[in-house]
Parts: C-alpha cells; structure tokens; sequence
C-alpha cells in the first residue's frame, strides 16, 4: 500500500503547488433535479466492501439511537461502551446517547434535550477514560438535582448526524416530533452521505459520479472545524478547542497535504491504526531520526506509551472533554489534554501555551504565513515531569535539549 509511488501522486494530487482544493458541489447530473438521500444501507448494497470497516469507525458511531437498551457498538471496538444510563434514569428515557464510542457520551432525553448539570453548565457525560491523564471510566459529569435540558440543536447534532437540517430551514420539522430537537436529519452517525453528499443521482448512472469526494482540510472541515472557520484556531480553558483539525493543519507544516493523504476516510484511526494510516511519518521524512528517544517507554502508574514520532509531534494539545491534573504533570507546567495536535511543528523557545494566545486568550495567534507550533509545556513537560517515569526538566532546560533534538 505505501509505496512511493502512491506518496508521488498523492503529492501531486493534494499539495498546494499543484492547485488550492475547493469543496465539490454535488452535481445533479444535468437533470435539474435536486438529489435525495438514499441511506448507507442502499449504499452498501453494491460497496459490501466498505460495510465492515466503516461501522468500526467513530463516524458511524457518532450518535447512537437508543430503544430501552444500552448502545451496541461493533464488538472489536476496543474502547466504546456505555453499559448505564445516568443515575436516576433508566434507558427507556434516553432517545440518544452521542458518541460514547472513543471518548465520552452525553445524552438526550425523550424529548430532545440534551441532558445537562445545571451546576456545570455542561452536558451530563459518562467517560470513557484516558489513561495519558489519569482520567477514570465513569460519569464525571453527573445530573443535578434540577437538571435542565437544552435544545438539542442543529449547532450540535449538525457534525454527529447525516442530511442535517436545522427548523429554520426545513420548514419547522424536528426529528421524531421531539420537542427539544432544533432540527432533523436522514441518519443518526457520520454515514455515507454525510460526506459523499445525497447518492439518489449516483444510483441510476454510477460511473457518472455523482458524488462528492473531498478528503481535503476543507472538506473534512465541514465538521472538523469550529464556527470561527479554517483560518484560525479556538482555544478553550488552557488548551487547543476539538474539532479543529482542518485549522490545525493548515496552521502546520502539512498544509499543502489532504487529511486523506494520512488518513483512510473509511477506516478507523482509533481501531484499526494500522491500516487506518495510508503514510506513516518515515514514509515522507525517511532520514529523520527518533530524537534519542529510540526504543524509550513512557511509563507512568497504568499508562504505557512506546515513544514513536507523535509522542513529540502530535501531543494532546487540545482537550476534548478532559485534561491532567497536577497530580499528574507534577505541577511544573505540563500540560495534556485528550486530543491528538494536528500542527506538528514544535514551538522550542522557552514560551507556554499562554504566551499563543491573542489578547482576550480565545484564540492561538497565528504568524503572518498563518502559521504556529505546539510549546513544550504539551510536548516534554508531559513526560518529563518527575510524576512519570521520565527525569525532571523544566520548560527551560527541555528548550535547550529541544533546540537540538534530532542532531544525534
Ligand atoms: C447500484 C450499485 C451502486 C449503489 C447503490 C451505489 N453505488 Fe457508488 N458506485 C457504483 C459503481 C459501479 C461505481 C464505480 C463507477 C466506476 O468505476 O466508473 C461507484 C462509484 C462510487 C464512488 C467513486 C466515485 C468517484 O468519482 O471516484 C463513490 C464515492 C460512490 N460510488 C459512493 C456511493 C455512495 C455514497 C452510495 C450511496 C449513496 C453509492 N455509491 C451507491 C455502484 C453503486
Ligand atoms: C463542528 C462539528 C461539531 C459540532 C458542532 C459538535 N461536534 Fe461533537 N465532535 C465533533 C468531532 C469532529 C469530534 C471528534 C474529534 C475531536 O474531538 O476533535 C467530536 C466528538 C464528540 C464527542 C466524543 C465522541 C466519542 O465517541 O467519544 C462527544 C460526546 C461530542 N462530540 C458531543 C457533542 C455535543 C454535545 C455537541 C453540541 C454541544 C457537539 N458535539 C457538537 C464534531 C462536532
Ligand atoms: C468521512 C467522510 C466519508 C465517509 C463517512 C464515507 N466516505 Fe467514501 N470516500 C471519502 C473520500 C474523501 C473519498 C475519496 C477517495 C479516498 O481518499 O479514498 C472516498 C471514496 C469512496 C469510494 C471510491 C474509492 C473507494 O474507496 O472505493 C467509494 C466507493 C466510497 N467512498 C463509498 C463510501 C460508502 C459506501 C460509504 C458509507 C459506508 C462512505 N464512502 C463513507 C469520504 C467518506
Ligand atoms: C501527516 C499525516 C496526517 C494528516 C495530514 C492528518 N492526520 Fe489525522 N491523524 C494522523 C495520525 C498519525 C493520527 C493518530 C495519532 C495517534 O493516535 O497516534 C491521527 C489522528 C486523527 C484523529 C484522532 C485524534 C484523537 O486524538 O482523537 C482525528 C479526528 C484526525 N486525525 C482527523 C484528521 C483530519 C480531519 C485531517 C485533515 C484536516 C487529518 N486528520 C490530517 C495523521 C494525520
Ligand atoms: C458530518 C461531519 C463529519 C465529516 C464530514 C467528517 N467527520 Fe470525522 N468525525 C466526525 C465526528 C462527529 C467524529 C467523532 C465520532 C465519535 O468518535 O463518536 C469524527 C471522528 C473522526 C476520526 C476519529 C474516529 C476514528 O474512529 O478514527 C477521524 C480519524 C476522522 N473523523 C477523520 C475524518 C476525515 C479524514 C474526514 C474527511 C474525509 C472526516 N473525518 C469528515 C464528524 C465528521
Ligand atoms: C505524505 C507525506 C508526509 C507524511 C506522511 C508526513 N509528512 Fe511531515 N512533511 C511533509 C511535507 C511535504 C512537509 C513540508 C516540507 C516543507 O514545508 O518544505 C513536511 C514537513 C514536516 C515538518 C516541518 C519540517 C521543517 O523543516 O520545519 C515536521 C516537523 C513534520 N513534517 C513532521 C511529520 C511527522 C511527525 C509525521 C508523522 C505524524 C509526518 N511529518 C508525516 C510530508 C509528510
Ligand atoms: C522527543 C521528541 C521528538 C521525537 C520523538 C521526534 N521529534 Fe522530530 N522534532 C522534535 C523537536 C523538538 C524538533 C525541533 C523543532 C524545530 O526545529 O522547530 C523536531 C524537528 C523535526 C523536523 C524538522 C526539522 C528537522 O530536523 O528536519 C522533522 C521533519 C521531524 N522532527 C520529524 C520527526 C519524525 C519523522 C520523527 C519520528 C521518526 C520525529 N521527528 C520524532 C522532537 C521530536
Ligand atoms: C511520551 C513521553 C516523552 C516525551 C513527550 C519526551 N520524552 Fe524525553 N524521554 C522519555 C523517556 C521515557 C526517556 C527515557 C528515560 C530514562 O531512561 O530514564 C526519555 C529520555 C530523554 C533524554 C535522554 C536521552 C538518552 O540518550 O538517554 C533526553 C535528553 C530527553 N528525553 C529530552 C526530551 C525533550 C527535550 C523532550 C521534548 C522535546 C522530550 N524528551 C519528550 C519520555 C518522553
């Protein structure tokens, strides 16, 4: 699969020098007819092939219905369950549970809200835990005594649903006439057509397409990016904000390349890594060394983690739902939250997150090529921080060391 050959058409086909991608409308093949959504199960009725591997995947996961049972999710997912509801609560009162397949669920009630702790001002969510930050499986958000519920709305379900539309423009429908549902939509999950766009016109002419296929930052941003757009990064209570890995990309050095490059759409990164990567970081930086850190082990109590390239290059600069404690970074400074970076490049001065952030510390400063690099605190002060089995550094001394890290 990884042949050089591959990476020298993908280069072509996705670096920026050959031509900035823009997202493909769906075409309606000259009919003037507007296309229809026709369901994963009519899509797979030709590309069987794709069946096993995209029900292993988040997307199709992303929001589960709930009928007076737990979700079931594939059985080799290695990390998805959600085996209660949440307490006072029995299942028949839950209409869905979102995600709950590689992080956290939240919930939403029979009537469409979104179950939240009016103390936290936070949906209820039961996690599913993150060893790098000590985080055990369990609810960490629980109901309050006076739970209130907010609309489940399209701001919300739009990234975890397919055929999206919110009450404003679809003439006043709410999915299963839930009250507390700002919208509908034509499948629960990230199904086939949530990418690839209504299939009713591809069916009667396959070899005539169309179909959407954008596996470019700008097309997985559709949902892999916040409100504020592809041009720039949130920043959330001390971290890098999820979904943002379209910004995350562009402000890196792998701007010029499609997240498909990397990444198999169909094929989950979370169950199935390896055949998940279509390149791995060797593949394209052939002569870069493991920066002494060859064979190393991170240890720390439960947690296991062989160094590789994105111990350094991908760390959890951004927090999805949870982030280490001191107990955990020793309170020198480190920082981790439970999202992979996508920036890549290594910030080695001496400087913390803090120091990215614009004036009001909402959003990463980008330099004038649009650009930024993750800090140390994310990078070695996760490891090296005297909690872990890891020696001491602090943010000065590891710049020092970082200035120079692959000249051995
Ligand atoms: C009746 C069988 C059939 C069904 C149903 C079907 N397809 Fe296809 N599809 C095909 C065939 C055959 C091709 C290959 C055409 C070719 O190679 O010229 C194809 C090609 C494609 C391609 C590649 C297009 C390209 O430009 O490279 C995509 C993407 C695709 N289908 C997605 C879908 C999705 C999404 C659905 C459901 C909405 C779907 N298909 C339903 C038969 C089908
Ligand atoms: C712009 C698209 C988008 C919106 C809007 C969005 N999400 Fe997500 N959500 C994602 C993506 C992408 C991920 C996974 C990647 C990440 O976390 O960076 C995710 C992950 C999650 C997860 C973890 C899923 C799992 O299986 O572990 C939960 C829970 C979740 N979102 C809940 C919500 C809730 C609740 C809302 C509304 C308040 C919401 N999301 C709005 C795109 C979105
Ligand atoms: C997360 C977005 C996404 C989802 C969900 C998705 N696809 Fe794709 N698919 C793509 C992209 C992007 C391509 C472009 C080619 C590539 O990079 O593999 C593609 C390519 C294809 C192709 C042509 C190449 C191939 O792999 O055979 C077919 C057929 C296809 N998809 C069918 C489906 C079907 C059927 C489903 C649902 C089971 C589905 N896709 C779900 C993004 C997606
Ligand atoms: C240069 C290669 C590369 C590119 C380009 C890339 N990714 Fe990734 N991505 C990875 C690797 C490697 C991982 C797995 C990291 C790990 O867990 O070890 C990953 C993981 C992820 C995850 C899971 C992160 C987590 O920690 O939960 C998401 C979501 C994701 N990628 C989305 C995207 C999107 C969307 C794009 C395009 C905007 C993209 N990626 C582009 C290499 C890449
Ligand atoms: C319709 C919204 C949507 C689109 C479009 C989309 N994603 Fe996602 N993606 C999500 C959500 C929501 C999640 C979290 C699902 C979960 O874990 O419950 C997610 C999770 C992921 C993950 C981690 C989960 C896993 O099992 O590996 C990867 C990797 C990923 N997306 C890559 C991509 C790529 C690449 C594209 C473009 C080809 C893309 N996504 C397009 C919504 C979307
Ligand atoms: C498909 C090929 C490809 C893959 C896979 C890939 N890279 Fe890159 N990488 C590139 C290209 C192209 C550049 C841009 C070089 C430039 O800007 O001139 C780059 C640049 C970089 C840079 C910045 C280099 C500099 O001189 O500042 C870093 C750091 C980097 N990559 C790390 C990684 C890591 C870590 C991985 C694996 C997670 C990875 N890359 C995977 C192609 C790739
Ligand atoms: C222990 C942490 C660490 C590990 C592991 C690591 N790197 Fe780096 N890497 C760094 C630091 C720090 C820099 C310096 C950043 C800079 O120069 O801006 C860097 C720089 C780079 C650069 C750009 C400068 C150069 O020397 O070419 C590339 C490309 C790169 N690394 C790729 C990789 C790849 C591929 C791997 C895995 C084989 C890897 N790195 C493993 C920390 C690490
Ligand atoms: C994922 C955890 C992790 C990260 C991230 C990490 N390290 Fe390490 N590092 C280790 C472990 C584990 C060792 C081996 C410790 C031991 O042998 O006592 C090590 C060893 C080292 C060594 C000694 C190498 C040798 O030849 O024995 C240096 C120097 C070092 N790290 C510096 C850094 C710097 C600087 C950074 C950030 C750019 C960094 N490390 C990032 C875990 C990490």
């Amino acid at each position: 699969m990884n042949t050089a050959k591959q990476i020298a058409t993908a280069s072509c086909m996705f670096l920026l020098g050959c031509g900035q991608s823009v997202p493909q409308s769906v075409p309606n093949g000259g009919t003037g007819e507007d296309p229809g959504y026709i369901g994963s199960a009519t899509c797979l009725s030709c590309h069987s092939g794709l069946a096993e591997p995209h029900a292993l995947h988040g997307h199709a996961n992303a929001l589960s219905v709930i009928d007076g049972t737990a979700p079931l999710f594939p059985e080799s997912a290695v990390i998805a369950d959600v085996p209660n509801p949440p307490a006072d609560f029995e299942w028949t009162d839950i209409a869905w549970v979102i995600g709950g397949y590689t992080k956290a669920a939240n919930f939403v009630d029979r009537d469409g809200f979104l179950l939240t702790a009016e103390a936290e001002q936070s949906p209820v969510r039961y996690s599913l835990g993150h060893p790098p930050t000590g985080t055990p499986t369990g609810f960490d958000v629980t109901v309050s005594d006076e739970i209130s519920g907010t609309e489940f709305g399209f701001d919300c379900f739009r990234c975890h649903t397919t055929g999206a539309a919110s009450v404003e423009s679809n003439g006043g429908l709410r999915q299963g006439n839930r009250p507390g549902v700002g919208g509908t939509w034509s499948e629960s999950g990230v199904q086939c057509e949530a990418c690839h766009g209504p299939g009713s016109l591809h069916i009667p002419n396959p070899p005539a397409g169309n179909v959407a296929v954008d596996g470019s930052a700008r097309g997985c941003g559709a949902c892999h990016a916040r409100d504020i757009g592809i041009d720039a990064i949130e920043a959330l209570a001390g971290f890098i904000a999820p979904y943002q890995q379209s910004a995350e990309l562009l402000a890196g050095p792998h701007a010029g390349l499609s997240c498909t490059v990397c990444h198999d759409p169909h094929i989950s990164v979370v169950n199935d890594r390896q055949a998940a990567l279509r390149n791995q970081c060797i593949t394209c930086h052939p002569d870069a060394n493991m920066a002494q850190h060859d064979g190393k082990i991170f240890v720390q109590g439960d947690y296991v983690e062989r160094m590789n390239c994105e111990s350094c290059h991908m760390p959890f600069a951004t927090r999805s739902t949870v982030s280490a404690t001191d107990a955990v970074t020793g309170g020198l400074g480190g920082r981790i939250g439970d999202v992979r970076s996508h920036v890549f490049s290594i910030d080695v001065s001496p400087r913390g997150f803090d120091d990215l952030l614009d004036t009001d510390g909402t959003r990463i400063n980008l330099d004038a090529n649009g650009k930024t690099a993750v800090t140390l605190d994310f990078v070695c002060m996760r490891c090296h921080n005297g909690i872990g089995r890891a020696f001491e550094l602090t943010i000065d001394s590891a710049s020092q060391v970082a200035q120079k890290m692959h000249d051995f």
